[in-house]
């Protein structure tokens, strides 16, 4: 029998981690976004990406989806090089995000908005539409499924056919994330999903994303300044400052770093870093 890399039978590559960031940098003029940062992110695991405003947090999510396409360095997913593949391609690749700022279609109903995310599953072509064969009404059926899987998930089924655009915050921050859901994503990226949310929605929001975890196999990156959730939440975290990492590590070494307390509180300080 051969063996190849990793001893694996047939030769193989099975990538170590799900995503390796190696060596990304991004400069806006001046600015440094991101300089030279390196991580991995193992298949399964919730890594808390975190880093006091201007750190370069949603930049490198900009990368991930391929939104920013000028960086240096390599960004490996399962293996595979995105630095070829355009933005379209992110979804259907299995890379799914929720942004900073909302970006919903305001006007689409909760159910709409949602099915937008199944799109890239699809299979069937534009002539087998025209044609309207049994392959795309069963692959409508199987979509319009995921979108009651979805709303039922996320506690939308009072609001499905309401346009998203008047609800509540809190709640169109849950569209957002049934959307990205949509898409069946391996890699979820979270950009401050806490973001707005009172007390109890921050509780809710830290059960759903274990639960989602559980039932869809996910791996999240999860950027987040509210430090309880993402110490609660996170196997590892990431810390990055002006664009550089800081620190990297479990929850419990992390928020222990003295160049990391640093940061947050221009001081050594473990207190406010764990609230
Ligand atoms: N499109 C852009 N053009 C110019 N500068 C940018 C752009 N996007 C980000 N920057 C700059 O890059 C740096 C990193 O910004 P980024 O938005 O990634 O930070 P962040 O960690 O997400 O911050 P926050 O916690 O406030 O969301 C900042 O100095 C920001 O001003
Ligand atoms: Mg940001």
């Amino acid at each position: 029998m051969k063996y190849g890399i990793y001893g694996i039978p047939g030769g193989r590559r099975q990538p170590k981690s799900l995503l390796e960031v190696r060596d990304v940098t991004v400069r806006f003029g001046g600015v440094v976004a991101l300089d030279h940062v390196s991580f991995d992110v193992a298949s399964g695991e919730i890594c808390g990406l975190i880093g006091p405003n201007g750190a370069g947090k949603t930049t490198l999510f900009n990368c991930l989806s391929r939104l920013y396409a000028n960086h240096s360095g390599e960004i490996r997913f399962a293996g595979q090089a995105l630095g070829a593949l355009p933005q379209h391609r992110m979804a259907g690749l299995g890379i799914g995000r929720t942004f900073q700022n909302l970006a919903l279609f305001r006007t689409l109903t909760v159910r709409q908005n949602i099915a937008v995310g199944t799109t890239c599953r699809r299979g069937t072509g534009w002539l087998a539409h025209a044609l309207r064969l049994p392959a795309v009404a069963r692959e409508e059926l199987a979509q319009a499924a995921r979108v009651d899987e979805l709303v039922e998930l996320l506690h939308l089924g009072k609001v499905a056919d309401l346009p998203a655009g008047e609800l509540p915050f809190g709640t169109q921050k849950r569209v957002e994330l049934a959307r990205a859901l949509a898409s069946s994503p391996r890699l979820l990226l979270l950009d401050e999903p806490a973001c707005g949310l009172n007390h109890q929605e921050v509780d809710e929001l830290a059960v759903l994303i274990r639960t989602l975890r559980r039932r869809f196999e996910l791996t999240v990156l999860l950027v987040e300044h509210h430090m309880g959730l993402v110490m609660a939440l996170s196997d590892n975290i990431v810390a990055l400052n002006f664009g550089r990492k800081l620190a990297e590590g479990p929850p419990a070494e992390v928020r222990r770093d003295p160049e990391l307390l640093k940061a947050y509180l221009g001081e050594p300080r473990e207190a406010r870093v764990m609230q």
